[in-house]
Parts: structure tokens; sequence; C-alpha cells
């Protein structure tokens, strides 16, 4: 058993999955994700994007095809999605913004209808306004029922970089050094060519969501994901505040959850 203790005021505290490898967690959490966007009614998933969402998608697609093809189309008639974040700057012409990489990773595999596809307005020209209508486009919706959450090398969820309150909303701010470090791959390795701003949904409205399923893969993320399930919540810690939260699953591989 992993020695953290729940949070008081937490029924129970975060279900731990620890799997082999990065493929097994996301075989899982595809699994997870096509059960719910099977069920009927469902809320809107909550989908993010990152290194280790890529072969979660991978895994939906496949598991997708593998239904029968009545039951699929039933899947892409009712879907609803809302990914956590967006740079500023990059719309979906830009093979660098979330917004395109739902689309080679997630709509064009899975055939889905590209306006079930929900992301903020990364080229808004008020991306202040752009984040507050996302945010009650998301509430309009229902709010979030299964909300797939990454975990940032310095605790952030979406974009939300420390501090960060639990009750932050949707919002558009400023992208922390660390982060534009972490994310440079995709920007031909230079941090500066990483946009200082992007829009995420806040903690208030992740932790408004049914059930929050944290998925965490590689050694580097060990230490971070352990403060996140064992520190008091805390703004300098934006992921322990899912202590807080009564339905939470953490799939992570054996490199992430050594001390499971
Ligand atoms: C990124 C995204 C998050 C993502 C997290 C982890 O910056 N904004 O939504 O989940 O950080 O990313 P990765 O999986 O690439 O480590």
């Amino acid at each position: 058993m992993p020695n953290w203790s729940p949070t008081p005021g937490a029924e129970s505290g975060p279900r731990l999955i620890r799997l082999a490898d990065p493929q097994a967690v996301a075989e899982r959490v595809a699994a997870l994700l096509l059960q719910e966007a099977q069920a009927i009614p469902h809320r809107p998933l909550g989908l993010a994007t990152g290194r280790t969402m890529e072969p979660v998608y991978g895994a939906l697609a496949r598991r997708l095809d593998a239904l029968p093809a009545r039951e699929a189309e039933v899947v892409r008639r009712n879907w609803c999605s809302f990914n956590l974040d967006e740079y500023v700057g990059l719309g979906p012409a830009d093979p660098r913004s979330f917004a395109a990489e739902m689309e080679v990773r997630l709509t064009a595999p899975l055939g889905l209808d590209p306006a079930r596809v929900h992301l903020p307005d990364g080229l808004a020209a008020d991306p202040q306004a752009a984040a507050r209508r996302y945010g009650e486009a998301v509430a309009a919706a229902g709010g979030i029922g299964l909300q797939l959450l990454g975990l940032g090398l310095n605790g952030h969820v979406g974009f939300n970089e420390p501090p960060s309150g639990s009750d932050l909303p949707c919002r558009c701010l400023t992208l922390s050094a660390a982060t534009r470090r972490q994310n440079a791959a995709a920007f031909g390795g230079d941090p500066a060519a990483v946009p200082e701003l992007a829009i995420t949904l806040g903690l208030r409205e992740i932790l408004a969501a049914e059930r929050l399923l944290l998925v965490v893969t590689g050694a580097a993320k060990a230490e971070v994901l352990h403060r996140a399930l064992q520190e008091p919540p805390s703004p300098s810690l934006p992921a322990s505040w899912i202590q807080r939260h009564p339905a939470v699953t953490v799939i992570a591989d054996q490199a992430a959850l050594p001390q499971a």
C-alpha cells in the first residue's frame, strides 16, 4: 500500500493503479475513456494533451475501430469533449497548437465531428474574454464527467501554474519558465519560442468534474507525483488540490510510482 494519508474531508483517498509501462497505462486509460464515451447519458469528457497522452489517443482509436460499426457510430454521434488548455497565439492551422494535436491524434483518427471537440480559442483577440466564454461553455454543457489530467514537472495540471488556488476559474495566464522549458521540444527546442500565455480550465472547473483521472508516466515525474499525493494541498503544488476531490484515480507506470 502507498504511504500517503487521505485529506480530511475526502471520503477516501485517490485510487492508485500502477502498471508496468506507458503502453499499459495508455491501454487502461483508453479503456476508461471509451467506457465513459459509451455511457448514455454522460457528461462531456475532459481531455488533455502532452506526451503522456499521445499513446492514449492511439489506443483509443484502435479500441473504437474494434467495436461493431453500430456501437462505434453511437460513440461518434454522442461525442462531446472539452480540452483543458491551449497556447495563446496559436490556432488550429499551427501544428504546435493543442487544437492541431487533437485534430491529428483524436478527431481525424476517430472520425469525430470537429464541432464536438472543443478547445479554448488561442487566436481570440481578447484571450481573457475567450477564457471566460470557454468556462461558461463547459458549465452550459453540464460540467465535465471524466476529466483526464497530465502532470507538469512543476506540479501543474492543465496550465494551472504554481501558485494556483483551488477556486481559480478558466483564465488566461502567463506560463512559467519551467513549463516553457518542459514544452520546448515542440518548438524546435527553444523555450523562448514557446508562447508566453495560455488559456486553461481552472482548478474550479477541474474539481467540479464528476471524476478525475490523473495519468503519470516516467521516473522524472515520480517525485512530483509523490508530493502531489502526500503534501497538504496548497497553491504551490496545484496538482495537490486533487486530494480534495472525492473520486480520483491515478494511473501511473512503475517508474512514476515506484513506492506503491
Ligand atoms: C502540459 C499541458 C498539460 C499536460 C502536462 C504534462 O504542459 N498543459 O495539460 O498534461 O503539461 O505534459 P507531458 O505529458 O508532456 O509531460
